[in-house]
């Protein structure tokens, strides 16, 4: 099958075409209202999102109650085969779409963007192929009746998205729930809403009217508006630990269920028999340096056994020196932007709280760029940390930057211990050549995603969510879709 572009090739014009609107019901529907988007690795205005009111998100809720017995009512490979197309039809438009993604994000073309939309449209892929894995069971309750389980959509998602990871974060939460038979309503972050537009609209060429529909706003006027709402059967958020305490009191309000992702401060033990190169490079995937450290899952403690310690500090230091720290369109640049001045400045403040502690060392690795259009804030050198007390803000609380605090051991049951003790429980990974102690790390680690020697990101097959305030619920894998996109419905018939 042949694919016709269906957005422009200039990733302004595709922003400046979605001025102000929603996607409800399969249209653009304007809003009264609009929210500058700035890129911020220049602070140019690149377009106005909508900033829908509680009304006009109403709608969107609306247009997804109307189009959900339809929906459901298709063969479930009938739905897994159009959302699997429209990931292919991702694909196809990927590159302006990992464009529009880099202006508004900031985050680097070569080493995020594409690798984002790649992953988003596999995700749509993998949960495409799963729809005839939406089965029910057989129980052996009587032999002269039969009783069945089946899976049911639960009816109008509302998925609410962070603006760090928008599209992969976005086909976790819609290709499953559509698969399913749920209908949807996307809200994306005010700081990057166009990319997520742009590939619902791409989906939308598959879906029929209303089945994905997208509202722009912010929180206390959109996204609240849209979890309060009444037609809403489940929410499904990622971002801070802050708003998903009042996400899931909205659902307490109507006892609907609620999947979060929040925060993490995910540790990496690196033990005395590692291979070194392997955590060098390790910690700069865990680290997520190239995304700035804006990421959930990112590798932000890192306790290195002390033997290995000064050896660790001096690879990974070099190493991060020479990635470029730049203009996130250009294709040199490893490093693009923070978000936006105030998580900038968040960041700033967790670095100054730790270079003031006595004792502590502060190295920032690699070149801020000197290039006059580009906003010198914005731009942030990876940062290490050594010698904190383990009870400092920076080793305890997510800082969402370029930051890894780094901290010497020599006992292991100290350790474990300390991986285990600030109020998070998102990821950890393990780097030892000994198979006894990575099974007995791996089972006394309080997270809910443990790799050892090795720090991959979240994989479509592969169940993910947090233990502790990291979260509730799982994302990716069948069990996901199960789980947290359908209800489960027992049917007792009795012929006797
Ligand atoms: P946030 O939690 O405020 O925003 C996430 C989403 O929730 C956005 O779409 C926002 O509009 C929406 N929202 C805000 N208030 C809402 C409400 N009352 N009801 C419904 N929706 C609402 O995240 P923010 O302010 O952008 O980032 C702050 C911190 O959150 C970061 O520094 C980081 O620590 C953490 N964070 C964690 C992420 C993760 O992947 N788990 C992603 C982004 C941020
Ligand atoms: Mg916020």
């Amino acid at each position: 099958m042949t694919h016709d572009p269906f957005l422009p090739a200039d990733p302004l014009a595709v922003i400046a075409s979605y001025a102000q609107v929603n996607l409800i019901g399969g249209v653009r529907v304007p809003v009264g209202t609009g929210m500058a988007v700035t890129n911020p690795a220049t602070g140019a205005r690149i377009g106005m999102a909508a900033a829908s009111n509680p009304g006009e998100t109403a709608a969107a809720v609306a247009a997804a109650k109307a189009a959900g017995p339809a929906w459901a009512a298709l063969p479930a490979r009938e739905r897994g085969r159009r959302v699997a197309a429209a990931g292919r039809a991702l694909a196809a438009e990927a590159e302006v779409v990992a464009r529009v993604l880099c202006l508004e994000t900031g985050k680097a073309i070569r080493t995020e963007c594409r690798g984002e939309l790649a992953v988003a449209a596999d995700l749509l892929e993998f949960y495409g192929g799963l729809a005839s894995e939406l089965k029910g069971e057989t129980v052996p309750f009587h032999p002269r009746s039969l009783t069945v389980t089946t899976r049911e959509p639960l009816g109008v998602v509302a998925a609410i998205l962070p603006w760090n990871v928008p599209l992969v974060l976005m086909m976790l939460k819609i290709a499953p729930a559509l698969v399913a038979g749920n209908t949807v309503v996307v809200k994306a972050a005010e700081e990057a809403p166009f990319a997520t537009f742009a590939a619902a609209e791409i989906l939308m060429q598959y879906l029929p009217d209303g089945v994905l529909n997208v509202v722009n706003g912010d929180g206390p006027d959109c996204g609240a508006a849209l979890t309060a709402h009444a037609d809403i059967a489940k929410i499904t958020f990622t971002g801070s630990e802050e708003v998903g305490e009042v996400v899931y009191k909205a659902g307490a309000g109507r006892i609907i269920p609620v999947s979060l992702e929040l925060g993490g401060k995910s540790p990496m033990i690196i033990c005395a028999d590692a291979d070194l190169d392997k955590t060098v490079t390790g910690a700069i995937n865990g680290m997520r340096f190239t995304r700035q450290g804006q990421s959930c899952t990112a590798a932000s403690r890192i306790y290195v056994h002390s033997s290995l310690l000064s050896a660790f500090v001096d690879k990974l230091a070099g190493k991060l020196e020479k990635l470029i720290i730049g203009d996130p369109m250009d294709e040199a640049t490893d490093i693009g932007t923070i978000i936006s001045a105030r998580q900038a400045g968040v960041i700033r403040s967790y670095v100054a709280r730790a270079a003031a502690t006595p004792q502590a060392i502060v190295l920032r690795c690699g070149t801020l760029p000197k290039d006059a259009d580009l906003s010198p804030d914005l731009f942030m050198q990876p940062t290490l940390i050594l010698g904190l007390p383990e009870d400092h803000p920076c080793v305890q609380e997510e800082i969402f930057g370029p930051v890894a605090v780094i901290q010497a051991w020599d006992n292991y049951e100290e350790v474990i211990a300390s991986a285990n003790a600030t109020r998070y429980g998102l990821a950890a990974t393990v780097w030892t050549d000994s198979l006894s102690t990575a099974l007995d790390a791996t089972a006394r680690l309080d997270a809910g995603y443990v790799q050892v020697n090795q720090n991959l990101t979240i994989q479509p097959n592969v169940s993910y969510g947090g233990f502790g305030r990291s979260g509730l619920g799982k994302e990716a894998s069948l069990e996901a879709m199960l789980d947290h996109f359908t209800r489960k419905k027992t049917i007792v018939m009795n012929f006797d």
